[in-house]
Formats: C-alpha cells, structure tokens, sequence
C-alpha cells in the first residue's frame, strides 16, 4: 500500500503548535512581505502566507511595488526593513519581473531576517552544517518526512533540480541527515538510471509529469515539489496515477510540500523573533 504524504494535515499541526509556543512566549514576531508587480501566482502565494500569520499569532506587512519598479527602490525598501526593529522577517517574493537584479535584493536582506534562508551566510551556514534559517521548502519536506518517519540515514536521495531556493539546499539538509546525496540537474547523464538507484527522490523541476514510473526505484519514497498547470488543472513533476503504484510513499499536489512550506516560513519568522528578542535583551 502507498503512504499519501499528507503535508495539509502535517502543516496543520504544525501550525497549531506554533500557535500555542508564540502564544506562550509573550512574543509578537512580525513578517514584512514585499511583492514586485501583478503575477497573480505570486499574489495568491502571498496572500496564503498572510493567512498564515494571521492563523497563528504573527502580525504581517505587506509591501507592493509596481511591475516597473526599479532594483534601487526595492533594494530601499528592503534596507528600511532592515532597519525596522518591529520586523523580525523579510520575504521577497520570487520571482522578480525581468530586469530587477535578484541577486542584489537577496544579498541585501539581513542574513538574521531571512526568513526564506536565501542569503548567502544561511546558505554558508545550511551547507557547513550549522543551519540558521534554511530554505522553507526544503526544510519543510525535511519535517514532513520526519513526521512519516522515513529513514534518512545512508539512504540514498536524488534531488532534480539544482535551483538555490529548493535543489541546493535539500541536498545540504539530506546530507546533514546523513543520506547519500545526489544533485540531477539538466546536464545530467542517464537521469533515469540515477533516479531508479534513489530510495527517496525529489522533484524540482517545474515540469508537469516528468517524472515517469521508468524512473522510479520500487518501493521509493517520491516527493514532489513541482506546481504545474496541465489541461487547466494543477499537476506535480510526477505522474501521480503512475508513480503511485510503485513508491511506498509520495506527495500529492496540491496538498503536499505547498502548505509544509508556508508551515515552515512561519517557524523561521518564529526563531527570528526569539533571537531578535535574545539579542534586545543582552
Ligand atoms: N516564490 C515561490 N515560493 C517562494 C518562497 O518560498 N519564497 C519566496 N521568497 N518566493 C517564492
């Protein structure tokens, strides 16, 4: 029998024990969103992450910046929130309209309000094997797999993807969980054969149904981070209906990693605020 990897009903609990723990710690964290232009995916994201806050006890902000802006007048509205000691996290919604410079935006968010984990000293720090804020993604799939408790330890992992808000640091946090790790990316010689060697793979791609039995090890655990539209509806990287038979566990979409990771942006912007606090009080 497949396990279905219910990550709706493990991000509810975990969202409900982050409300009773901000409750009890006298604490009001606040997260300040900041959304350039109209991409109606994007704004649905946002709004779910608002939501969110509202649902467990964190107050939120949100910034919106017209399609024109440009990376000077975000980059100034990331450097205010720097500097507001009311905020605790900062999230700039992915991706950008074409022409505003990511990576400046990214390197100019405080490394202690990066609640996304994109910065590259939470990066340095994922990798070097002293996480602070890891990427919400993948840090949420680590949760959801130790909620189903699937071994991690010299198991071996396959990641497809190689992008720095999933690919990369899944692999670092596999690694950290002492599995055998594997980066596939585009370039990758004999996806298949890769893939059919891993006990757990997951799939970042962006790909509908990408993912075909052919590729998958039976009796593998399948996690699937892709969100794709196909004939109207809302399809993974895999071949759900296909796969499924041969995995022992998998993610279905939606329903799978999404609310896991909006879970785990509230559980960063949480730390944040209690090292904010910590730091105040010195
Ligand atoms: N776009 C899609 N998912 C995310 C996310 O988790 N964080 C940010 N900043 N942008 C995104």
């Amino acid at each position: 029998m497949t396990t279905i990897l219910d990550g709706k009903k493990c991000a509810e609990k975990r969202l409900e024990l982050l409300k009773e723990e901000i409750g009890e710690s006298g604490l009001y964290p606040r997260l300040a969103t900041v959304i350039v232009g109209n991409d109606p995916a994007s704004q649905m994201y946002v709004r779910m992450k608002h939501r969110a806050c509202e649902q467990v006890g964190i107050g939120s902000v949100g910034i919106e910046l017209p399609a024109d802006t440009t990376t000077e007048a975000v980059l100034d509205a990331v450097r205010r929130l720097n500097a507001d000691p009311d905020i605790n996290g900062i999230l700039v919604q992915l991706p950008l309209p074409k022409g505003i410079d990511t990576e400046r935006i990214i390197d100019a968010i405080s490394p202690a309000k990066d609640v996304d984990g994109y910065h590259p000293e939470n990066m340095g720090l994922l990798f070097s094997g002293k996480p602070r804020f890891s990427s919400c993604t993948p840090k949420g799939i680590m949760t959801l797999l130790e909620e189903y408790q699937v071994p991690l330890t010299g198991a071996r992992a396959a990641v497809v993807g190689r992008s720095i808000d999933v690919g990369r640091p899944m692999a670092a946090l596999l690694l950290n969980a002492d599995a055998t790790v594997i980066i596939c990316h585009s370039r990758t010689q004999d996806l298949a054969g890769e893939l059919r060697r891993a006990d757990i793979l997951i799939s970042a791609v962006g790909k509908a149904h990408f993912i075909t039995p052919a590729m998958v090890k039976p009796g593998a655990v399948v996690i699937d981070v892709g969100i794709n539209q196909l004939d109207g509806k809302l399809v993974g990287d895999v071949d759900f209906a296909a796969v499924s038979g041969i995995a022992s566990a998998i993610t279905p979409v939606p329903g799978g990693v999404g609310p896991m990771t909006i879970a785990t942006l509230m559980e960063n912007t949480f730390r944040a605020a209690k090292e904010h606090a910590c730091g105040s009080a010195e």
